[in-house]
């Protein structure tokens, strides 16, 4: 199966190489598989073959196709579920807040683009709970106390949400450190002493982050 090798899709399938052993790990926000899935399950391939990958992908079309896409991979576990239900969305004026006072991509976009976007996602989250909290459901179905590898690239506006899910996992990746998505949950782990900065370009893909933890 092919995989895209851009630099974070590199980080991760190097990641695979050289920090094992790996038996449990997270994608939250899979799409379609065809991007970052695709790299995890390459490096799976190569250094960790007995691994399992868990997706989450919330929207139904698209988890669709991630489906199909994995239909034959016995390691790869595709769930339709949002990461974590309750959520709780940020206000427009906690928006406009962050907006004003941090620079993140979010500014080539303008305040009402951005809102129409959290609206959106709200209103697909409104639309398709399921009841279910995706990583809890992962941990209780299958076991899983500590992921060995989170990658956290799901809803702009609950990364936060999905990082105290995944909290405790050895290695934490994270996709748009330089939008909402990720901003905070960056900043949370560069001063948690329990985990160390592995990886960082703050540029390509709106900022990607590797954390390691330490104790
Ligand atoms: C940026 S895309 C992921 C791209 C993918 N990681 C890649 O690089 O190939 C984010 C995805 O997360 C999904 N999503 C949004 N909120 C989610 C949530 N709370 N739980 C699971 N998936 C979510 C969206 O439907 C979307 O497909």
């Amino acid at each position: 199966m092919s995989w895209i090798p851009d630099a974070l899709n590199q980080l991760l399938v190097s990641l695979l190489a050289e920090k094992g052993p790996f038996d449990n790990l997270i994608e939250i926000g899979s799409a379609s598989g065809e991007g970052t899935t695709a790299a995890l399950l390459h490096g799976m391939r190569v250094s960790a073959p007995k691994a399992r990958l868990f997706c989450l992908e919330a929207s139904p079309l698209l988890f669709q196709q991630l489906a199909h896409r994995y239909a034959q991979q016995p390691q790869v576990v595709c769930l339709p579920y949002f990461s974590v239900e309750p959520l709780t969305f940020p206000t427009a004026d906690q928006i406009r807040h962050f907006m004003q006072t941090t620079r993140t991509v979010l500014r080539h976009y303008g305040v009402d683009r951005v809102l129409t976007w959290l609206a959106q996602e709200e209103a697909a989250y409104g639309q398709h709970l399921q009841g279910i909290s995706g990583v809890a459901h992962i941990r209780d179905t299958y076991q899983v106390r500590h992921f060995d590898l989170a990658l956290l690239d799901g809803g702009e506006f609950c990364g936060h949400a999905d990082l105290e899910a995944v909290y405790g996992a050895r290695l934490i990746v994270m996709d748009d450190t330089k939008a909402f998505k990720n901003y905070a949950p960056f900043l949370r782990l560069e001063q948690d002493p329990a985990y160390r900065l592995i990886a960082l370009d703050p540029h390509w893909r709106h900022g990607y982050a590797a954390f390691e933890r330490v104790v």
